[in-house]
């Protein structure tokens, strides 16, 4: 439960712009994601939190530093198995139905006769059902969300890292939707990194990291 599954080490980014000017959004970032951990991050617009979930879940490689994922694997073997990422942009498939696009990682690990059970059973627990059968071109912005982190979700991975998962939702609702989640998750044994602008999300979580100016500042190393 309690297995090192992502630990970054010094880990730094630097895109370079197109006029060949370096960028650091991500400096120094040492940090530890263990089995069952619940935490927010926090940080101002354009601090670097989408950039950390992004080198946390192995989609972006550092420029220095090293992220590793001890009880997981290597990089290639992550997604969508062992680590799932909830996009801040919208990200469903716009040709499939939500239940198709919550079916889908499914289908993508093997799982191709139980996928529309376990798919259908999840967003009846999340109260989605009723959108099963729509496009994402009929779903508000908050629906569209949501049906993301149930995709996320459907395979139970070890990890979620969701970036603004409730952003367009008004707080009522994203709370219920948050409670709905956690509980699903410790079910699961699943560990949850939100990252969000929303303060009162973070009473939902056990460990609040906050970043700033590419700096991260976590319980061990404030
Ligand atoms: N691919 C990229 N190339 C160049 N700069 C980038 C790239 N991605 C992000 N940045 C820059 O890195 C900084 C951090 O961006 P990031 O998206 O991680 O912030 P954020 O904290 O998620 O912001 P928000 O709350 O608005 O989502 C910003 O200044 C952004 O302009
Ligand atoms: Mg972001």
């Amino acid at each position: 439960m309690h297995d090192i599954l992502v630990s970054a080490r010094n880990a730094g980014v630097e895109f370079i712009q197109p006029n060949g000017e370096k960028v650091r959004v991500l400096e120094g970032i040492n940090c530890d994601i263990v089995g069952g951990d619940r935490i927010v991050l926090s940080g101002p617009s354009g601090s670097g939190k989408s950039t950390l979930l992004n080198i946390l879940g192995g989609l972006i490689v550092p420029s220095e530093g090293t992220v590793t994922w001890p009880a997981l694997g290597n990089r290639a073997t992550l997604q969508p198995a062992k680590i799932a990422y909830v996009f801040q942009a919208e990200s469903l498939f716009p040709a499939l139905n939500v239940l198709e696009n919550v079916m889908l990682p499914l289908k993508l690990m093997g799982n191709l006769l139980g996928s529309a059970d376990a798919a259908s059973a999840l967003l009846e627990r999340l109260q989605l059902d009723g959108l099963s059968k729509k496009l994402p071109e009929e779903l508000s912005g908050g629906q569209a969300q949501r049906v993301a982190m149930a995709r996320a979700m459907v395979v139970k991975p070890r990890l979620i890292l969701a970036d603004e998962p409730t952003g367009q939702l008004d707080s009522t609702t994203a709370h219920q939707f948050l409670g709905r989640v956690l509980e699903f998750a410790d079910e699961n044994e699943l560990a949850v990194v939100v990252a969000t602008h929303d303060r009162l999300i973070a009473g939902f979580m056990q460990k609040q990291w906050s970043i700033d100016h590419g700096q991260l500042a976590t319980p061990q190393n404030i």
